[in-house]
């Protein structure tokens, strides 16, 4: 779905870390939701660009109305333009009966939090840098001007600034949108955060897989402090889930983080930030085969038998786990 939930489920007690850099960036999105102006956050991919929108929205005097998000780069150019600014009844063929409501409309009092802005085509920047200027919404095929009192957050994890100068990105809706600035900063930026979310997501994850891990061994939290994290918190979220899937024990084996984050960085990543080279201990990809039953059992447990899932957990294809599967008789 495009837009998920008319809530705001995360606050600020929600955003973990006590580095520096997040504290600031926490104080300064604070300081956002009381000025009800038009926000831009940016930062690399699952950085908490989103969980800041929420925040700031249950902050802000919006905080009992609607928090609509919609992500720009997943809908084709004409369904994000229905989604967002609605049609009237036989608008074109195929036109719901009753029409539909735009985002736009439906968050009325509340907050708009739009994803991924800088893939939204030429068009739809008009459009948009219209309703930012008027606060009024035509729907397509609609006479009517509707008025809207929305407060809208955008983010980006592109270089929109550069999108302008290059002409990806229109410069009016550029400065109309870019009145408040958020940068999160990556993880690598704030190491200090890590055993915290290693932590918070460690209680998560045990509870999901119904586990009591206690923690990691030293030498793997070593090794989280060397990774370079390019997809930052939810890569770190991604990879304590698989860890406590894989491990049995009380306390998560080193050769498990390293087994996990050397899986973790020769996946493809959405930016492709520059990546180490693994400092710590070097891997060969032979590690993989490393996987006994046991890991296959749990993993197959964790996804109730979900292979594709299961593969995707233990960092094999979907053959190769078919074939240990053989091999192993399960
Ligand atoms: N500081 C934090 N404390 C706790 N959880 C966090 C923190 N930052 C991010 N998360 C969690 O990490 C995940 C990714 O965060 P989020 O979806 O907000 O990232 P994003 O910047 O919007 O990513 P993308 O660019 O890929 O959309 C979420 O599950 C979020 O709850
Ligand atoms: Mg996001």
């Amino acid at each position: 779905m495009r837009s998920r939930g008319h809530v705001a489920k995360y606050t600020f007690d929600d955003i973990l870390g006590k580095s520096a850099k997040i504290k600031s960036a926490i104080e300064k999105a604070r300081r956002f939701g009381s000025v009800d102006a038009t926000v831009l956050i940016y930062g690399e991919t699952g950085v908490g660009k989103e969980i800041f929108a929420h925040a700031i929205h249950n902050v802000s005097p919006r905080k009992d109305g609607p928090f609509i998000a919609v992500n720009c780069a997943a809908v084709p150019e004409n369904l994000l333009e229905s989604e967002l600014f609605g049609y009237a009844e036989g608008a074109f063929t195929g036109a719901k009966k009753g029409g539909k409501k735009g985002v736009f409309e439906m968050a009325n009092g509340g907050t708009i939090f739009l994803d991924e802005i800088s893939e939204m085509s030429d068009k739809l920047q008009t459009r948009l840098l219209r309703v930012l200027q008027e606060y009024e919404i035509m729907p397509l095929g609609d006479a009517r001007l509707i008025s809207v009192d929305v407060r809208v957050i955008a983010a980006t994890n592109s270089d929109l600034r550069g999108m302008v100068e290059k002409k990806l990105f229109r410069s009016d809706l550029y400065y109309r949108i870019n009145v408040l600035t958020l940068v999160v900063p990556a993880l690598r930026e704030r190491r200090e955060d890590i055993p915290i979310l290693v932590d918070h997501f460690l209680q998560v994850s045990n509870k999901k897989f119904q586990k009591n891990i206690k923690g990691i061994e030293p030498r793997g939290i070593d090794l989280f402090y060397a990774h370079e994290w390019p997809g930052n918190t939810r890569e770190l979220q991604n990879i304590m889930e698989r860890l406590v899937i894989l491990t049995d024990g009380d306390y998560i084996s080193a050769d498990l983080v390293a087994e996990s984050l050397y899986i973790s960085q020769i996946k493809p990543h959405p930016t492709s930030s520059p990546q180490l080279q693994f400092k710590t201990k070097p891997q060969k990809p032979q590690t993989k085969a490393s996987f006994d039953k046991k890991a296959i059992l749990n993993a197959l447990a964790a996804t109730d038998g979900h292979k594709k899932k299961a593969a995707r957990i233990l960092g094999i294809s979907r053959t190769t786990l078919w074939r240990r599967m053989k091999k192993y008789n399960i």
